[in-house]
């Protein structure tokens, strides 16, 4: 019964959606998601898991991608339709969005992981992918915006190819005073820039993460979802300091050692967006010129 949704959140969606079945799909730090399959649509729910171990304040956090997701969609940079409802419940909040039909990076990769994954067709999806999710990224960045939490599993990828982002909890956008406090989010992703101010500031201290974060975090998610390693060299039980310090140092792999088949123009496309300097990676409008041109 622990991992139910909250009821508040099933009888405002059963309105919009009609009659509803509620699937768990992840129970993980603070947080629970399902997918709310109506009659008359679909949506993701996340709630907060007010029996979590204390940390992070999903809840609050929870509120804070609810104005975020407000505020993306009047400045242009998400779809009108992609909020579907959000409030409290008993336990804290919850927040539901329209749901996207896709695989997860890592899943929609594996074809590409293998020796087999050395030929045109994967080739090409390759390139879609990446093409499609800097677009999306680049809607985000002319709107002022940073995604922040560029990672696998913030990333759908749709049947057709597409790449589709979504949690926007962590993002970055021109209201800076009245939220939580960036800290970073997945290490494995964080940009070098991000990690060194981690490093050097308080744990209070709201870091303001720019566009090249969020393009670091993708060639960060397509170097380890392609490759099967993750860019930066450290044993999983290395303490969280000493994995930032790595990534701060520019510690990385050697594409052309991690990856399973040659691909240049894929490869290039990784390392131009893994630049050590943020100023010297390509702009998420760069990255769409740089794909097509190479599609
Ligand atoms: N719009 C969506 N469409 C489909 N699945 C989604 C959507 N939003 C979230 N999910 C699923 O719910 C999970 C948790 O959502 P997410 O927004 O990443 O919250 P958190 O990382 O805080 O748990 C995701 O890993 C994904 O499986
Ligand atoms: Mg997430």
């Amino acid at each position: 019964m622990g991992a139910a949704p909250p009821v508040e959140a099933v009888t405002a969606l059963e309105q919009l959606l009609g009659p509803a079945t509620c699937d768990l799909l992840s129970d993980r730090r603070g947080s629970r998601a399902w997918k709310v399959n109506g009659s008359r649509g679909t949506a993701a729910l996340k709630a907060n898991n007010p029996e979590a171990a204390p940390g992070r304040d999903k809840a609050a956090e929870m509120a804070q991608e609810d104005r975020h997701l407000l505020a993306l969609t009047e400045a242009g940079a998400i779809s009108p339709e992609y909020w579907v409802g959000a409030g409290v419940w008993d336990g804290g909040r919850w927040l539901a969005v329209r749901w996207i039909e896709g695989t997860p990076l890592w899943n929609a990769l594996a074809p590409a992981r293998g020796p087999e994954g050395d030929r045109p067709s994967v080739r090409s999806w390759l390139l879609g992918n990446a093409r499609t999710w800097a677009e999306q990224l680049e809607r985000l960045h002319v709107a002022g915006w940073a995604h922040a939490d560029v990672q696998p599993t913030n990333t759908l990828i749709t049947p057709d190819g597409r790449a589709a982002i979504f949690d926007f909890a962590l993002s970055c956008g021109p209201e800076v005073t009245s939220r939580l406090p960036y800290r970073g989010a997945l290490t494995h992703t964080t940009a070098p820039e991000i990690a060194d101010a981690l490093l050097i500031t308080p744990a209070d201290t709201h870091i303001q993460a720019q566009p090249a974060a969020d393009i670091w975090g993708l060639g960060a998610s397509l170097f380890w979802c392609w490759t099967g390693h993750r860019p930066v060299r450290y044993a999983d039980d290395t303490p969280w300091t000493d994995k930032l310090r790595a990534i701060a140092d520019g510690k990385r792999l050697r594409i052309d050692d991690a990856r399973p088949w040659s691909f240049p123009v894929f490869e290039e496309i990784i390392a131009a967006c893994l630049a050590p300097a943020a100023d010297e990676r390509p702009t998420a409008a760069d990255l769409v010129t740089i794909i097509e041109e190479a599609q």
